[in-house]
């Protein structure tokens, strides 16, 4: 199919002739649709925010917020999206309303997004029980209002009137994701809906670049100009979007966006729990994925601490079928992991029994929507008699990829959960690994976090364990 069609704010678009690399806000600023901003292009203002309408956990229709400026325009093939000039229908909306009468504008830049942020907001199922999350504006930055009006709008929302349009939408289903072939002269779009077909295309165009989630490949393309010649998108492959809460192990598609993970595990394991609100934003969290970051292997990412804390196994697949790599295998050097061409990550294994003992801790300069600094997940093992049987602590942003401080591990195991047990295992990590300086951190002070981290892990459970 060489053509390009999704619905735009109630109306059916016909897109085709755009550039596959294009992103959704690009050419909804270069056809008029003017209320979308750009502030920064890499996902970190908000500015951006539009609203997709898409199957929610328990089947239903919701309304998702995310960055249109990190979303390929070919990926809203077949979707149905919304801007912010969708939603007034004669009177401003209530979130609009609620935005001027609150003071919620000042210069107006950032209201846009606030807007469709607030938006998918109002019409979250739960909202009425449990009142206004601020968090689902978490992702909007404003740069003069000052956040209190902005809050005070989001708190000061009615309750959704009977007769509601976009209410009335959400009650029946969203749109299904169909495989997607666009062409615009050379450059491919593939948009699979199975595995077998995204390995297949993927051995049939090895140079492809693979993309799910967006938030990192497409801030490298905004950034550094990057352009591919075929686009491989795993966003719908259904094998990809499973997640199975099982008796022996908590298994999650590799295309899950995050904010899904996070509203089905609740608080359990507690080192993902505690991961995913210290994940950047909703907005980003609403398309990044645990496939995408483990793929980049950044030594800052921050699900590889928990995950090898976790003791997790990366299931990929390829031309030759699947096979499963521990995870302490699959970081190999610098961002690189030990796939295979035409391999792709399918999901994340996590046995079960979670261990007794699980910490998530990330060191960053503002404790939300920040990049970490170090991160650290810490797993333990006790036995009745308060005995660590088994133990692993992973580090990131200690060296070139995440890592465990295995020493350290083996100074703890066979010892009573002690104060004591703790110093030796800090006297191990102390000299485990040489920290870089850039920008976020010198290595001193990293080396410093890695030994204070197992303090607070002391400082959290010792005394309850
Ligand atoms: C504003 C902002 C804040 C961020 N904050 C954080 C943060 O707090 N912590 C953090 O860890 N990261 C953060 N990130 C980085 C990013 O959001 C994560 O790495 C995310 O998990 C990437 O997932 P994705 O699906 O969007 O990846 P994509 O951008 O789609 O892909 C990333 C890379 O992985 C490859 N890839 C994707 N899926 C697969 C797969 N299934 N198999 C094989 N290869 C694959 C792609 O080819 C690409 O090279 C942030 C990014 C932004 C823009
Ligand atoms: S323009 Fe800033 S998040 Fe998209
Ligand atoms: S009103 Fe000016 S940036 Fe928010």
């Amino acid at each position: 199919m060489s053509s390009l069609r999704f619905t735009l704010n109630g109306r059916e678009i016909d897109a085709s002739g755009a550039d596959p690399n294009t992103t959704l806000l690009l050419w909804l600023r270069e056809r008029g649709w003017t209320g979308t901003k750009e502030g920064c292009a890499e996902g970190e203002c908000g500015a951006c925010a539009v609203v997709l309408v898409r199957r929610g956990s328990d089947g239903g229709a919701r309304y998702v917020p995310v960055n249109s400026c990190l979303f390929l325009l070919a990926s809203a093939a077949g979707q149905e999206i919304l801007t912010v000039e969708g939603v007034a229908a004669g009177a401003l909306h209530p979130v609009q309303r609620a935005m001027v009468e609150l003071g919620g504008s000042q210069c107006g830049y950032c209201t846009p997004g606030f807007v469709m942020s607030l938006f998918a907001e109002y019409y979250r199922p739960g909202r009425a029980e449990e009142g206004f999350d601020l968090e689902s504006i978490a992702g909007n930055l404003c740069r003069c209002t000052g956040y209190r009006p902005i809050r005070e709008a989001g708190r000061g929302l009615p309750m959704i009137a009977d007769g509601d349009a976009h209410a009335d939408r959400l009650s029946r289903p969203a749109p299904a994701s169909e495989p997607v072939d666009y062409a615009l002269g050379a450059r491919r779009y593939f948009r699979p809906t199975s595995l077998a077909e995204a390995t297949a295309l993927y051995a049939a165009h090895p140079d492809a670049k693979v993309v799910c989630g967006g938030t990192d490949l497409v801030v490298e393309m905004n950034q550094r100009l990057r352009r591919f010649e075929t686009i491989l998108s795993l966003e719908a492959v259904e094998e990809l979007s499973g997640f199975d809460d099982g008796d022996d192990a908590l298994v999650i598609g590799a295309a899950v966006p995050l904010s899904e993970i996070e509203a089905r595990i609740g608080d359990d394991p507690p080192i993902l729990a505690a991961l995913f609100p210290l994940f950047s934003s909703r907005l980003i969290r609403n398309r990044a994925t645990l496939g995408g970051n483990l793929a980049t292997a950044s030594p800052i990412g921050d699900s590889p601490p928990a995950l090898l804390a976790l003791g997790a196994e990366v299931v990929v697949a390829g031309p030759s079928g699947e096979r499963t790599i521990p995870i302490a295998e699959l970081f190999t050097g610098y961002r690189q992991t030990a796939l295979a061409p035409g391999e792709l990550i399918a999901r994340v294994r996590i046995p079960k029994p979670y261990p007794s003992i699980g910490r998530f801790y990330k060191v960053s300069k503002r404790v939300h929507d920040d990049i970490s600094t170090v991160a650290a997940g810490f797993a333990l093992d006790l036995d009745a008699s308060g005995t660590v049987r088994g133990a692993r602590l992973a580090y990131g942003g200690v060296a070139a990829t995440p890592v465990r401080a295995t020493a350290a591990e083996q100074a703890l195991v066979g010892k009573p959960f002690s104060r004591e047990a703790i110093e030796d295992a800090k006297a191990k990590a102390a000299t485990a690994f040489t920290p870089m300086t850039d920008q976020r951190g010198s290595a001193a002070y990293r080396a410093a976090m890695v030994t204070s981290l197992l303090d607070k892990l002391w400082a959290d459970t010792g005394a309850t364990a």
